[in-house]
């Protein structure tokens, strides 16, 4: 039987690796329509799919186009922005009225899960279980980033029992992806780019916060593997049990210290590999890491969550995904070290340092 699916993102790092994932599935056949922004961005999808997609222009604003599509298809697979507050609210108005079974796959991210910017302040002990810790997280304060938009995804199925609602909220996402315009991602590849108009690596004061990592080739099986089971009527958790992170787990973890596990990284160790890169390839005069003030960090980026995305703690475990049977595969650290130079050349490719 073919699926029909609708995706928002499918131009994006996310997105893009989800929508190849589900071109490639060898076990269901899917009619994918993609959102798009403009005509460019359409042609390019559609040329790099081989046609093997639909797409739907416009925007996250387009209440209408994007009701009409959660109405049309049997999964909605949302990927694009995660604290667009007015489509999670036109997805919840089509889906709330929808008789026909109906899966949503939607985007968080664990910033949600992260703590204040302080200085002073340790690496955190607190890691959030998606089993254990459900409770907690779906209680988290309205102010944290991208609770706005899981409350309304969250509210969905327990409004409607005829749709499946899961959500993954990835860490940090690293590794290039199979996707088919934006392949890097964007918190180590911003860090690269604002230690090179820096000119010296940085981190947000001593950088000693730990966040969970996930490869984007494992992220994308795991949106996959929801949708399979899903769509087979497996019993997973969903609805507000559904909440996924895209992280790793540790088998037979002991005591949580002040220091990473192997599938977690140091915000100041990435921006130390950062001054390394930048420094053998001459971008900076000196590998060595300032420790700047989140206020000057968020002046260099022009934006004030820049201090937030290397500046807090955010520790996660995927039980869930593990428990429904996820295999990632590239959990070993050496993946996720050689990323950041991989970004960095990926970067230097496409001519981010020839300006
Ligand atoms: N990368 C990570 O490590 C990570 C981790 C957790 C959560 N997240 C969150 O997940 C979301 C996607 O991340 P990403 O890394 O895949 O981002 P990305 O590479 O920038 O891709 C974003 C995608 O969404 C589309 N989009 C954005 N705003 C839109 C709008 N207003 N209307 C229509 N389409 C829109 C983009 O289209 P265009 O091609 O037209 O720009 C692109 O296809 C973001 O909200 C991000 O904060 C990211």
């Amino acid at each position: 039987m073919v699926s029909k699916v609708f995706i928002t993102g499918s131009t994006g790092y996310i997105g893009g690796q989800v929508l190849h994932d589900l071109l490639h599935n060898k076990d269901h056949q899917f009619e994918v329509t993609a959102l798009v922004r403009n005509e460019t961005k359409a042609k390019r999808l559609l040329e790099r799919t081989n046609n093997g997609i639909k797409t739907v222009i416009g925007s996250l604003d387009d209440a209408s186009v994007i009701e009409e599509q959660v109405k049309k298809n049997d999964i909605v697979v949302n990927t694009a922005d995660v604290d667009h507050v007015p489509s999670a609210e036109a997805i919840e108005r089509a889906l709330v009225g929808k008789k026909e079974q109906t899966i949503l796959v939607h985007t968080s991210g664990t910033s949600v899960i992260g703590d204040e910017l302080r200085k002073g302040k340790k690496p955190s002990t607190k890691v959030y279980y998606d089993d254990e810790s459900i409770d907690e997280i779906n209680t988290l304060d309205h102010n944290q980033p991208h609770r706005p938009v899981d409350e309304i995804i969250l509210r969905i199925n327990e409004k409607n029992p005829n749709v499946k609602v899961v959500v993954i909220c990835p860490s940090a996402i690293f590794g290039v992806s199979d996707g088919y315009d934006k392949i890097i991602s964007a918190q180590i590849p911003i860090l690269i780019n604002l230690s090179v108009a820096n000119k010296q690596a940085f981190s947000v004061y001593h950088g000693n916060y730990i966040w969970s990592h996930v490869h984007v080739k494992d992220l994308g099986e795991l949106y996959v593997l929801l949708v399979d089971k899903l769509l087979k009527g497996e019993s997973v958790p969903q609805g507000r049990k559904g909440y996924y992170f895209g992280s790793y787990v540790v088998e037979n973890e002991g005591p949580i210290s002040e220091k990473p596990s192997p599938i977690e990284h140091l915000w100041g160790d990435v921006s130390a590999a950062v001054g390394k890169v930048l420094y053998e390839n001459k971008l900076v005069s000196t590998p060595d890491v300032a420790q700047l003030e989140p206020g000057k960090i968020a002046q260099l980026a022009s934006f004030d969550f820049a201090p937030y995305l290397w500046g807090t703690n955010s520790r996660s475990r995927a039980n869930n995904g593990i428990k429904i049977g996820w295999k990632p595969k590239f959990t070993d650290p050496k993946y996720f070290w050689d990323g950041i130079r991989n970004d960095f050349e990926h970067m230097k490719k496409e001519g981010a340092f020839s300006k």
